[in-house]
């Protein structure tokens, strides 16, 4: 009998989100269109109770969670995350406009497997409106940065960046829209490049085999 071919095991995906969810519908959108073969979201999790991003979910039939942070301890809501994680037995947790920074245990909870999607060239305008930024301290070009995310803000090792011209017609939200664009294209490559698996990391250096 010819020895049995072991099928590749899925990639189960675990997203967080925070709010409108637009780069949880792009990677949505690559699994549904064959650009993600062998990869599913097997929950979306929303810190957030209104969270545009968890409805969306909800009307695409996806597992779906809303675990509020507000007034919590970090420690006992990510605890929480983690173990809804673990119960829907993810192997890669996506943070997409996650607006939370992870406690150390959940970072070693899923080692180099969260990766994080931040709207500048990293190390550039790390925290909130990097967009904003960046216009205003004149780069010329910008762009967006997936890393794998550890227990400070904005500052994995970086896996991939794509960038933008900043054009002199730009204000910011121009800006900050053609980024995006890239963002949706940046997340499902960093998706890909993950889940083919011929890669490891060096320090701060995600290096392809
Ligand atoms: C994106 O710009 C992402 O880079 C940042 O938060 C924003 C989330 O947007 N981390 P969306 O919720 O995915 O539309």
């Amino acid at each position: 009998m010819p020895a049995e071919i072991p099928t590749p095991q899925p990639i189960r995906l675990g997203i967080l989100l925070s709010g409108r969810g637009s780069n949880f519908l792009a990677i949505a959108e690559s699994i549904r269109a064959g650009r993600l073969p062998g990869v599913e979201i097997t929950i979306v999790i929303s810190n957030v109770a209104e969270a545009p991003g968890i409805e969306a979910a909800a009307e695409l039939g996806l597992p779906h969670a809303v675990l509020v942070s507000k007034g919590r301890k970090r420690a006992e809501h990510d605890a929480d995350v983690v173990a809804l994680l673990k119960e829907h037995k993810v192997d890669l947790v996506c943070l997409a406009g996650y607006m939370r920074l992870l406690s150390r245990e959940f970072v070693a909870a899923f080692p180099h497997r969260i990766l994080n999607i931040h709207p500048s060239l990293l190390p550039a305008f790390p925290g909130l409106d990097a967009q904003q930024q960046a216009f205003d301290y004149g780069v010329k070009v910008a762009g967006c940065t997936v890393h794998f995310v550890d227990e400070e803000l904005d500052h994995g090792a970086i896996l991939l960046q794509r960038t933008v011209p900043v054009l002199d017609s730009d204000d910011a939200h121009r800006l900050a829209d053609r980024i995006l664009a890239e963002e949706h294209i940046a997340y499902t490559e960093a998706i890909a490049r993950v889940a083919g698996g011929e890669y490891e990391v060096r320090g701060r250096r995600y290096v392809r085999k």
